[in-house]
């Protein structure tokens, strides 16, 4: 036989030729496997689906129960999450599931207020900005509750529920068999979504807890009081999570505080956010709560920023809710002007939105002690890596407290940044006068000394007791108006409800 023409490279063996076909084969058969198995794996662990119409459509649900990316890194297994109260109701701090810790939760919802569902692959669990800043209130035992969305949420006891779910991972009882048997009893998964749960979802989430532990770590220590319903120490969470720094002895709890009509904050009349100034803008405030929230870098930076966009005109659009009880006007247009005169000078001025030296206003200062110059600057390159542009933390030291707008005043009890003083009535009167024990978190509001009810065995039952003599705790300072006769106490008090 001849060979085929010179531009052949010339005749291969058949047994060639068939090897190299088997081998092209077997090649695209492990590629469509890698292709099915990647888009198998994307389908079960990454696919995003959107949230349902009821929630994307309405502003208010969209603050309260929208997902702002944070199910991606830091949401917890949807089945994970509903069966933990049922298996450990021990550590629980009460009765009732979730609603023990005092989280804002309006009927009907299977969520509490704060709480976004998503599907990432599976659905999963995780917070928005609503879990800290909606708050409820009723204006009698017998009513209903009220929710306020941009409220502080002055009932949310965010240290137990910390506390909670590292407790949970760390249980011996958290494992896969203990975890599928509860799972099974509220709901069918398919075979394909047990295999996942029993032995990629439930060890992963575990371990996940687990990593929270070391962080968390300044929780569990003896010699800081727990925060209590309504406070969260929230410069301490910015160290050992975002820039990762060791422990170190401050300890600094605030009150949460409102966020309505957040454009009043003016940065370029050198007005600054956060109770002791540390940020410059509301944007950078926004930024590195909702980085908090995600617990690592955004996926998307626009998606994300265009996020953080809503969220501030969402904010900004809000304004305080009228006090809810009837209001003497006489007195309240007499207090107007002791107001003017006694108040007006921080919180209606040039120097509203700025920080008053510590020296000045004198309350607490274990939380400025939380915060300095090098952290700031340590967060800022963080944020700055991950490719996010904002004016960002203030790179100086702290040196007081903002003297903040009072809108919406009657809402955002118990009073100063910590939390120490429960009523406003109460902050007219010099600190050694002012309750040196309390309860916070319960719910009821008190229209005669404008603020919650703060003792007797309802407050006692939903509360944590706010002790003044514990650290973080102290409600010295800001003596402004306590020397003022009673009269004009009276009507100053009754002007403060108005704002
Ligand atoms: C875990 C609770 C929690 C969550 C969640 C949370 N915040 Fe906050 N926020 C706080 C606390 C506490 C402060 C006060 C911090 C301080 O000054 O010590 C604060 C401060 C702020 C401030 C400054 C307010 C002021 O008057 O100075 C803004 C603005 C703000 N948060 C917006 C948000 C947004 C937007 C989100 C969601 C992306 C969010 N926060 C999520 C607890 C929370
Ligand atoms: C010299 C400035 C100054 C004057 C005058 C002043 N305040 Fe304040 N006020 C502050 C500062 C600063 C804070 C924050 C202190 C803190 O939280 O530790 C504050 C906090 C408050 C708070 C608590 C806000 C909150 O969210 O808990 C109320 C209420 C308040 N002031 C009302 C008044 C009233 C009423 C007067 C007049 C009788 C008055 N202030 C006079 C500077 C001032």
């Amino acid at each position: 036989m001849k060979s085929a023409p010179s531009t052949n490279p010339g005749p291969r063996p058949a047994q060639f030729l068939a090897r190299r076909r088997s081998l092209l084969v077997a090649l695209l058969v492990i590629l469509a496997l890698g292709v099915a198995g990647g888009a198998f794996a994307w389908y079960k662990f990454f696919r995003e689906e959107p949230q349902p119409e009821w929630i994307t459509s309405d502003p208010d649900m969209r603050f309260k129960y929208g997902s702002i990316g944070a199910e991606r890194d830091a949401g917890i297994p949807y089945w994970i999450f509903y069966v933990l109260p049922r298996m450990f109701p021990e550590k629980l701090p009460g009765p009732g599931g979730y609603a023990a810790f005092g989280v804002v939760w309006e009927e009907g919802q299977e969520l509490p207020v704060g709480f976004s569902k998503k599907v990432v692959g599976f659905p999963r669990v995780a917070n928005n900005c609503a879990s800290c800043h909606t708050t409820s209130y009723r204006t009698q035992a017998d009513a209903a509750p009220v929710f306020v969305p941009t409220g502080p949420n002055h009932t949310l006891n965010l240290w137990a529920f910390f506390r909670f779910l590292v407790d949970c991972a760390k249980d011996p009882r958290f494992k896969a068999d203990n975890l599928m048997t509860e799972i099974n009893l509220v709901t069918d998964l398919s075979f394909i979504d047990r295999l996942l749960y029993r032995f990629v979802i439930i060890p992963i989430t575990r371990k996940r807890l687990l990593e929270r532990e070391q962080q968390f770590a300044w929780l569990y220590r003896e010699d800081f009081p727990p925060w209590g319903r309504g406070r969260d120490d929230a410069m301490n969470l910015t160290k050992y999570f975002m820039i990762r720094w060791p422990m170190d002895d401050s300890f600094g709890p605030t009150d949460m505080p409102s966020l309505w009509n957040l454009g009043k904050y003016r940065a370029d009349q050198g007005m600054r956010m956060n109770f002791a100034g540390d940020s410059h803008d509301a944007s950078s405030v926004v930024i590195d709560s909702a980085l908090g929230l995600l617990g690592a870098p955004p996926k998307d930076n626009a998606e994300f920023l265009g996020e953080v966009r809503w969220l501030i005109e969402y904010v900004s659009a809000k304004r305080a809710p009228p006090y809810p009880f009837a209001i003497d006007t006489a007195a309240a247009s007499r207090g107007k002007q002791v107001f003017a005169s006694t108040c007006a000078g921080c919180h209606a001025s040039a120097r509203t939105g700025t920080v008053i030296p510590l020296a000045e206003v004198g309350t607490s200062p274990e939380r400025v002690g939380t915060w300095n110059e090098r952290a700031a600057r340590e967060a800022n390159a963080v944020v700055a890596g991950m490719g996010i542009e904002r004016p960002g933390l203030v790179e100086a030291p702290l040196t007081g407290y903002v003297a903040a707008f009072l809108d919406g005043i009657w809402l955002r009890a118990p009073y100063l940044h910590n939390g120490s003083v429960p009523t406003l009535r109460d902050l007219l009167e010099p600190p050694v006068q002012r309750p040196a024990s309390f309860w916070r978190g319960y719910d009821v509001y008190d229209p005669d000394r404008v603020g919650f009810v703060s003792s007797g065995a309802e407050a006692e039952r939903s509360g944590t007791r706010h002790e003044v003599s514990a650290r973080g705790g102290g409600n010295q300072g800001h003596v402004f108006g306590t020397a003022l006769p009673a009269a004009d106490k009276a009507d100053l008090l009754e002007y403060l409800k108005t704002l």
